[in-house]
């Protein structure tokens, strides 16, 4: 399919972290986005950068392909390549980078860098139905846990983060704990479904402003299973022996998974709750791999209601990291003709815009 004088195409490159992706974007719609899912992790509990890195360079040359094929579109007819220039893993990032520079060398089209974050936050612009600007956008993945305020598609300002871990490392130490695989935030939600959320009273940290904290409960989870449960601090007179923990979690499974669940959306939602209320803004989304949580999703939805909120939650192929939030968020900057030099770098952290 030929871009016709005036449409603006974009091919976008995602390798942040774990998973190698390429979208193709027309005037703002997805024609693809296809990702490749790295395995090899798991049996190691956690991304190995290395392995990563690697997996990657194996990858992005199909991964493209494949993007290109799908859309039904040619390389010539590619307006600009768009690609994530931060925040990542060093190596990882290191691969679309390189592979985006020299393909817009070779293809003399301009270089988009994106901000993996503000990425996450439009892909709540792919398609309907879209929030309203100013909105607020609860962006919480496995590196990541913030509360956006999104003005323009070129304007946001991050409100609250975590002073700790991110949701989805709650979930998945959580899971860890619990003996069950990386990555265990699926997991927890699958068992939670059939437990009772009200069961196991994790504390809710007093944390002032918008900010977020999940290292006490992460540490109340582990005095809890090591005390077999009779105990949410450290008591020694209470200390299990392995079998005991064993059994106490085959026993009990479903309704920890539902009350650590519970507590991890209560903390979310509730700090949500506060910033729309301090801000004004009823236009309110999700974003990143957690939203796949069936727990937040509909408490979410509902608080959503009872506050009167205008509500979105991209579809889940936008939730997790993907190149789509990378094509729609370069089509906005090539409309502002924001373009990188050959020569910009990658950075493992920087501040959202
Ligand atoms: O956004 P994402 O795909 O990658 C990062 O940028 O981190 O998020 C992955 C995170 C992991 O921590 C994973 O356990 C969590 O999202 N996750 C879930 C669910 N699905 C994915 N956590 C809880 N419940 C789920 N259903
Ligand atoms: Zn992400």
């Amino acid at each position: 399919m030929l871009a016709s004088a005036g449409n603006v195409s974009v091919l976008a490159i995602e390798s942040s972290c774990d998973e190698t992706s390429a979208s193709i974007c027309l005037d703002g719609k997805i024609l693809s986005n296809i990702t490749a899912t790295q395995k090899v992790h798991e049996q190691y509990g956690g991304v190995v950068p290395e392995l990563a890195s690697r997996a990657h360079m194996q990858n992005i040359v199909p991964v493209v392909d494949r993007a290109l094929k799908q859309a039904d579109f040619h390389l010539n007819n590619i307006n600009a390549i768009a690609f994530t220039y931060a925040p990542g893993l060093i190596g990882s990032l290191l691969v679309g980078a390189q592979f985006a520079k020299s393909l817009a060398l070779a293809l003399e089209k301009p270089l988009i860098a994106v901000h993996h974050m503000q990425a996450h936050v439009l892909a709540n612009l792919i398609e309907d139905p879209r929030p309203a600007f100013p909105f607020l956008c609860l962006t919480v993945s496995g590196g990541h846990t913030q509360i956006v305020l999104c003005e323009s598609p070129y304007t946001m300002q991050v409100i609250g983060e975590t002073i700790d871990d991110a949701a989805g490392e709650a979930f998945d130490k959580s899971a860890k704990m619990l003996g069950l695989p990386y990555p265990g935030g699926p997991l927890v939600d699958k068992y939670a479904q059939s437990g009772n959320p009200g069961r196991f009273h994790f504390p809710e940290p007093q944390i002032p402003g918008l900010n977020f904290s999940f290292s006490g409960v992460k540490t109340a989870i582990l005095y809890f299973l090591q005390n077999a449960g009779k105990s949410y601090v450290y008591k020694e007179e209470f200390l299990a022996s392995e079998e005991e923990k064993k059994a106490f979690i085959e026993q009990n499974l479903a309704d920890i998974c539902a009350s650590i669940q519970h507590r991890i959306v209560t903390i979310l939602l509730n700090k949500l709750k506060k910033a729309a209320r301090e801000t004004g803004i009823r236009d309110i989304c999700l974003a990143g791999g957690v939203s796949a949580n069936s727990g937040l999703r509909a408490a979410f939805l509902a608080l959503g209601q009872k506050e009167g909120w205008n509500t979105c939650i991209p579809r889940f192929e936008y939730c997790t990291d993907n190149a789509a939030m990378i094509a729609i968020t370069g089509y906005y900057k090539y409309l502002k003709n924001d373009f990188a030099e050959l020569d910009v770098d990658i950075s493992a952290r920087t501040a959202l815009i």
